[in-house]
């Protein structure tokens, strides 16, 4: 039996953990269908809350998080994956509740496995990881009611996240002109190569005084904080515009009243990438290897390997991350 070996996070006491690369073997996976060989996984912020006493993420220790992985199917009691099938698993309870991508081997139901698309590589369907297929369903939902690059600018907030950044290039790439707000020292740069046309602060899409309605700015948005920024563009998009939200780095709260919605029929779309439904998810998938592909990979990708992590960890615990880590684990 193989030895092999995973970051695991251990509760040293109800206030504090610790993080450990350990040696285990197959039989200490959890079960399911499909045995599969990581090649990479990526760091998103629900993997930095992962590691917190407080997080509200792991509920049994020890345990392995990071909730993607990309890898090559070792063995499979399911029919529609076989041997050597390069696959990605993300969502659902990997890194949550089940042995996560942090490893290099995973065990998981096949219903949790998407075969990879044509045109794209294990690795870079981990720059995308979670936070790159969660800006993808959030442009394809601004498509969906029928966005257009015709029909003005979209701002995007926390835009040098992962889901910022690549929601961002993707925009940038099918012809809209975005605002991207960031708290971000050396943001401007970066997000000038991801294609950004004009680079606002934080602050500027959180004014003191919040307005229930007021003066329309932006066409659409892909809000990825929640909170005041939220708020702030469901009052400043413009009639029949589309606001889309999936994250609350800046608040769960949402101050807002009826206004944006009957006065200027506004589209409020809720984004969530962990049970988007297998036929969707799939679509999502072929979207990121086709028309969503970014050529800027490199330019928003941080390679490490299983020992940095509790670094990088820490890292985007601070908010110190600026676009994608990407986990080696071959
Ligand atoms: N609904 C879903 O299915 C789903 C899936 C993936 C992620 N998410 C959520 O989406 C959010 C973004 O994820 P991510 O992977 O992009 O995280 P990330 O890489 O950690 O980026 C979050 C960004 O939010 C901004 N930010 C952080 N603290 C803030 C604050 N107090 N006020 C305003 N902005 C703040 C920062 O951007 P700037 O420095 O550029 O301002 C930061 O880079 C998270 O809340 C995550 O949990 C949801």
């Amino acid at each position: 039996m193989t030895a092999f070996r995973a970051l695991f996070v251990d509760q040293k006491s109800p206030e504090e953990t610790s993080l450990e690369i350990k040696s285990i073997q197959l039989d200490d996976l959890p079960e399911g269908d499909v045995t599969i060989r990581v090649h990479y996984s990526s760091i998103n912020y629900k993997d930095g809350l992962a590691t917190l006493a407080n997080g509200n993420i792991v509920k049994n220790y020890p345990f392995i998080p990071g909730i993607d992985a990309a890898g090559v199917v070792i063995a499979s009691s399911d029919s529609n994956f076989k041997e050597g099938d390069p696959v990605i698993v993300t969502s659902y309870e990997l890194g949550v509740s089940h042995f996560g991508g942090y490893s290099e081997y995973i065990r998981v139901p096949s219903k949790w496995v998407v075969p990879l698309p044509d045109g794209l590589t294990l690795r870079e369907a981990m720059i995308y990881g979670t936070a790159g297929f969660t800006a993808a369903m959030s442009v394809l939902a601004l498509q969906d009611h029928g966005a257009n690059p015709q029909d003005g600018k979209v701002a995007v907030s926390g835009a040098t996240g992962g889901v910022g950044s690549i929601a961002t290039a993707i925009l940038s790439k099918l012809g809209f002109s975005v605002v991207a707000s960031s708290g971000k020292q050396g943001s401007v740069d970066y997000l000038a190569k991801l294609g950004a046309d004009e680079i606002v602060s934080r602050e500027a899409f959180q004014p003191e005084k919040l307005r229930p309605l007021d003066k329309e700015q932006f066409a659409h948005a892909i809000d990825c904080v929640g909170g005041k920024p939220l708020s702030y563009l469901l009052s400043t998009t413009k009639y029949g515009g589309s606001v889309t939200t999936c994250g609350m780095s800046a608040g769960y709260q949402l101050n807002s009243t009826v206004y944006p919605f009957i006065l200027r029929g506004i589209h409020l779309l809720g984004i969530d990438s962990v049970y988007c439904p297998y036929a969707r998810r799939k679509e999502v998938w072929h979207h990121i290897a086709t028309d969503f592909k970014l050529d800027s990979l490199d330019a928003i990708t941080t390679e490490i390997t299983l020992q940095d992590l509790p670094e990088a960890l820490e890292k985007n615990v601070q908010g110190g991350i600026l676009g994608r880590y990407l986990v080696r684990l071959i």
